[in-house]
């Protein structure tokens, strides 16, 4: 038996429990490893509370990321000792995730522990922040540079969010921070925000195109904000989109991208090609300030989860949450 959340749909409901968790209710795999820390992303906080039909197979162990030691593998790829990261795959969704002590999992979904980070340091960044890092990647792939003028982030005070923006200022971009928490413009400022927007001025309905701003945008909002980014980013300029915050749909026209020659890229952290995770892992060592990491996670333990996740979906947790499982 180990301590861990567990998700169950029956006649008496959705419910997630902290529970002793019987090594049968495990998924097949090659892998198993001592979970020392994990974390609550957005899409944790859908599957805990059950919100958006997130987990596919009952009972779950939630948890879209992990970071511990391996126990036991018959995986040549890795010995017990090894210390490994996980993110996505399924995993919290339809295979059971990191919320608990022991997680078993295919070996190939597993990546090195970064010799920059601590396991702790690296569920701070968690899957959240490995994708702030995709979403940079992509505008630098495209050829945004720090002089082709502002950057837009929305969702700024959210996990994506504020790593990026943190990613975004030490690469030496500006950077304008799109929020519904303005009374939260200091900390962005701090994590290097050069600019703090209402983010009502982009979630309403807008015009098809307009006065040019962005040079680059990273969205975790969706819907009219999306909308709005691509119909206010400059000539060949490019949009980075990751998220539905805000809303699924995208109401937009063509127009940004047949008149401006705007490119609107779709991140996908989940099913990311094991090259692509470890160049964005291998980026973070270089380009996240740890002090900056350390001044927008909040640690909490397992018994705490449960509540935070609601807390999360309810936009009032600010950067990220790292969770004390068996370290
Ligand atoms: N594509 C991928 O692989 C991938 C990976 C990770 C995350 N995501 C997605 O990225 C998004 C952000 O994830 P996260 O972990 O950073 O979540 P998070 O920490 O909960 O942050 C979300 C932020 O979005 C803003 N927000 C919340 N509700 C909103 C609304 N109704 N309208 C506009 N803005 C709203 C809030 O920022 P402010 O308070 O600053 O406004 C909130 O802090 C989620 O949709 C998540 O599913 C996608």
């Amino acid at each position: 038996m180990f301590k861990g959340i567990l998700i169950s749909k029956d006649d008496g409901g959705y419910q997630a429990r902290l529970q002793d968790i019987d090594e049968a209710v495990l998924p097949d795999g090659d892998v198993t490893v001592r979970v020392e820390w994990s974390t609550l992303n957005y899409k944790d906080g859908l599957a805990i509370t059950g919100k958006s039909p997130v987990v596919r197979r009952f009972p779950m162990i939630p948890g879209i990321d992990f970071a511990g030691t391996v126990s036991e593998s018959t995986n040549p790829a890795w010995q017990a000792g090894d210390k490994v990261v996980l993110n996505g795959w399924g995993v919290g969704e339809t295979h059971c995730g990191g919320l608990a002590e022991v997680a078993r999992v295919r070996g190939e979904w597993l990546v090195p522990l970064p010799a920059a980070f601590t396991a702790r340091q690296a569920m701070a960044i968690g899957t959240a922040g490995y994708t702030a890092m995709l979403c940079v990647l992509a505008l630098e792939r495209h050829g945004v540079t720090p002089a082709d003028g502002e950057i837009l982030v929305t969702g700024a005070n959210g996990g994506v969010g504020s790593v990026a923006i943190a990613l975004l200022a030490k690469l030496g971009y500006t950077v304008v921070a799109s929020t519904g928490r303005v009374a939260e413009a200091e900390y962005l400022k701090s994590l290097g925000a050069a600019d703090v927007i209402d983010r009502s001025e982009l979630s309403a309905p807008g015009k098809p195109i307009g006065k040019e701003r962005w040079a680059g945008v990273i969205d975790t909002v969706g819907s009219h904000t999306l909308a709005n980014a691509c119909a206010t980013t400059k000539y060949r300029g490019a949009v980075a989109a990751c998220g539905l915050a805000g809303g699924m749909d995208f109401p937009a026209t063509v127009a940004p991208f047949i008149l401006r020659g705007v490119t609107l890229y779709g991140i996908d952290s989940v099913m990311a090609p094991l090259a692509v995770r470890q160049e964005a892992w291998q980026r973070l060592g270089r380009d996240l300030d740890i002090a900056r990491l350390n001044e927008i996670t909040r640690e909490i333990p397992l018994s705490e989860a449960i509540a935070v996740a609601g807390e999360l979906l309810a936009g009032k947790v600010r950067g990220r949450v790292v969770v004390a499982v068996g370290s």
